[in-house]
């Protein structure tokens, strides 16, 4: 379907078409939901042993009883795997409770109320403390720069990552820009892996930011492979140590989306400073994470080569759903201008923009159908997109056959909304 050069008479019977389409999808009832990026049933199972792995040994290979308290770095099996994900070497990683988000939830708060380092370093104590945040981007970042009245600025994601022009220039010409937020790889929701170069424009940062900024390098998607030679992402701390700026990086990953979701292995990598000034303050938390947890996890993923069999596990459930995606996507809009799209090769995510100013449209047409979709303008700060055109699709949660069903219902919507939308313009 091609708008730019259809006659009204053609617009008008692709509308009448397209509106029997919906009609006809209205009558089925349907409960769908591309919303929530989270693994399905079926990828979870693929860790059910670790109910009663233990079989009532709780020691760790050094001897630590882990149902005791203490430990507050993690038992030290789980920081091999958290260095082996993040390519640190074990000594820079804490491994924690569940959850990653919370690990920069903490990391962001820290900074806030005691500096990310030396005494004197609190962000609470400068005016108008500011992060950059490349868009479309993960919207739980963007909640917690809000929660702190932390200023967003958005900076345009490219296929090799975000645009580090306006990355330097935005640092060299505000100090009171304290944090860049980062999925390096398989960017969500774009897919993107940042290229060589951006990684090490990126570790260039702590020479030209101010002394308490700190790039917030979640790699959530590590090890989440959709095909079988992966690219690369280069390895941001080694780039820090080349150019001195070790400091200005703090790396995150979780088992969230290996093992069980809600209750995996979090991991925080970083400099000898910084991890001792993150430990500082967590210690005043906590006095230890839940090593019986992380004993189970590392019983069932002893090493690299049990990690990557299991992800290869999740790609298998994982490729027919975001075959399905893009199969439709490819099927409709492959020679027309009502959308673009990232093939990734990784991760939760497929990015779909349609034409300015739609995404809204669609996503209400959608709901209006019951397909929920995730809501227009979550992949940006305060929710708001300039352009209204970024969709987030994430297919991991449903069946192949919902994923399917609603792909079916999703091309119908957008395509009656951009009808619909060169017809106004038209009629004026
Ligand atoms: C980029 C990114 N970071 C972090 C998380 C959450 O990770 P965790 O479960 O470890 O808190 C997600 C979950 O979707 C994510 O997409």
């Amino acid at each position: 379907m091609q708008l730019e050069n259809a006659s009204t008479e053609q617009l008008e019977q692709w509308e009448t078409e397209l509106a029997e389409q919906y009609q006809g999808f209205l009558g089925q009832n349907l409960k769908l939901d591309l919303t929530r990026g989270k693994p399905s049933a079926q990828q979870l199972d693929l860790s059910d042993a670790l109910d009663g792995m233990l079989g009532g040994n709780y020691q760790s290979k050094d001897g630590t009883d882990t149902r005791n308290y203490g430990g507050l770095e993690g038992i030290a099996e789980a920081r091999d795997l958290g260095a082996a994900i993040l390519g640190v070497s074990a000594n820079e990683v804490l491994a924690g409770g569940n959850s990653s988000l919370t690990l920069m939830h903490q990391a962001v708060t820290f900074a806030y109320l005691y500096g990310p380092c030396a005494a004197g370093s609190a962000w609470k104590d400068e005016n108008d403390i500011k992060f950059l945040c490349p868009v479309p981007g993960y919207d739980r970042h963007f909640t917690i720069c809000e929660d702190l009245d932390i200023e967003m600025i958005p900076v345009t994601m490219t296929d090799q990552g975000p645009n580090m022009d306006q990355v330097e220039s935005l640092i060299k010409s505000d100090s009171s820009i304290k944090g860049i937020w980062c999925v390096p790889k398989y960017s969500n929701p774009t897919g993107v892996i940042y290229s060589n170069n951006t990684v090490n424009r990126m570790a260039k940062l702590g020479k030209i930011a101010a002394k308490n900024f700190r790039i917030f390098w979640d790699n959530a998607y590590a090890v989440h492979d959709l095909v079988d030679t992966p690219k690369p992402l280069a390895n941001i701390m080694d780039a820090c140590r080349n150019e001195g700026t070790e400091d200005s990086v703090l790396q995150f990953a979780s088992t969230s989306k290996i093992t069980h979701a809600g209750s995996g292995i979090a991991f925080l990598a970083a400099s000898e400073n910084n991890l001792n000034a993150f430990k500082k303050r967590l210690g005043t938390a906590t006095i230890g994470p839940d090593k019986v947890n992380q004993l189970r996890h590392m019983r069932l993923i002893p090493d690299g080569d049990a990690l990557r069999v299991h992800m290869e596990k999740h790609a298998e459930l994982l490729k027919p759903r975001f075959a399905s995606v893009l199969n439709h996507l490819d099927q409709h809009f492959a020679n027309s201008n009502l959308g673009q799209w990232q093939r990734p090769e990784g991760g939760y995510f497929v990015s779909f923009n349609t034409l300015p100013g739609l995404a809204q449209e669609v996503v209400k047409l959608a709901g209006d159908l019951g397909v929920k979709l995730t809501p227009a303008g979550a992949t940006f700060p305060y929710g708001k997109d300039p352009d209204d055109q970024n969709i987030r699709l994430a297919p991991s949660f449903p069946s192949v056959e919902e994923v399917d069903a609603t792909m079916q219902a999703f091309v119908v919507c957008v395509k009656l909304a951009s009808v619909r939308q060169k017809l106004q313009q038209l009629n004026g």
